[in-house]
């Protein structure tokens, strides 16, 4: 077992997977281990599902912006955030479930979230790479359908897992005095440690070894943010009962 902050601070998303195998059990110990996470009042809302068909691979990668890592990773999780099984314990127990609260949609989606980082912390830890994709919500009505997901079950996103055959740089993050701040929401020094931060990046961007590109944090985050994201995903979560009153 490795020392555990060392493993966290060595973290970097793998986009090239060699050939070698990774094993039924190695999955089932990974999704062991992401089940033991802290789950919002023990809802344990998280469904998982593995996709090993070309034919589904090709189209999730397809709707997900041609992203080569998903039909070329030897494994590829789904992780969906689920009501659905919840509303079975809930008829089984001969209660009613009320769906659609916007509460629900975030206990379900940060049980999600929390269950896949330790899924990543326990694959990352047995030497395998990983790298999540998000971009299954550019067009997650073909995700729903190739993966039958019922209602009350929404893809949140994928995870790549495999053995890496790249290693590349870790990718430098805030500085932790931006993001760690005391007793009340103090920002008068931001400005100046965001300037830092993105000189930081800049380097980072020239010199790495993927994907060279003159750029700072702030220039991504405004080219980001400048336009709408995933207008469809509100009309999406709502048919698949995440109303959101
Ligand atoms: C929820 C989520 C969705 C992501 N989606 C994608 C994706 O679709 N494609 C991709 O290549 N990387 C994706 N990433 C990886 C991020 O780009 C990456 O974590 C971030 O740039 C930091 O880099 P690092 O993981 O190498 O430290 C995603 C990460 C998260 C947490």
């Amino acid at each position: 077992m490795q020392d555990i902050h060392m493993l966290l601070r060595q973290h970097r998303s793998i986009r090239s997977f060699s050939n070698e195998h990774v094993t039924d059990d190695d999955v089932e110990d990974i999704v062991i281990s992401a089940q033991c996470a802290s789950t919002s009042s023990h809802i344990q809302a998280t469904t998982v599902i593995r996709v090993r068909d070309t034919d589904s691979l090709k189209q999730i990668a397809e709707a997900a912006n041609n992203q080569r890592q998903i039909t070329e990773a030897p494994v590829f999780l789904v992780w969906c955030a689920d009501m659905h099984r919840i509303g079975l314990a809930c008829e089984m127990a001969e209660g009613d479930m009320i769906s659609g609260m916007t509460e629900q949609f975030i206990s379900t989606t940060v049980d999600v979230a929390l269950a896949a980082q330790n899924a990543v912390i326990a694959a990352e830890g047995m030497g395998l790479g990983v790298c999540y994709i998000g971009a299954i919500r550019n067009n997650p009505q073909v995700v729903t359908e190739i993966l039958e997901l019922p209602k009350h079950v929404y893809p949140v996103f994928g995870l790549c897992i495999g053995h890496p055959a790249e290693d590349p740089e870790t990718k430098p993050r805030l500085p932790v005095k931006l993001i760690l701040k005391e007793e009340r929401y103090d920002d008068h020094n931001d400005r100046e440690l965001i300037a830092d931060y993105d000189e930081t990046m800049n380097n980072y961007y020239q010199k790495r070894t993927n994907t060279k590109k003159v750029s700072t944090w702030s220039k991504e985050m405004a080219r980001r943010y400048e336009s709408e994201r995933r207008p469809h995903m509100r009309d999406f979560l709502r048919n698949r009962g995440f109303e959101m009153r």
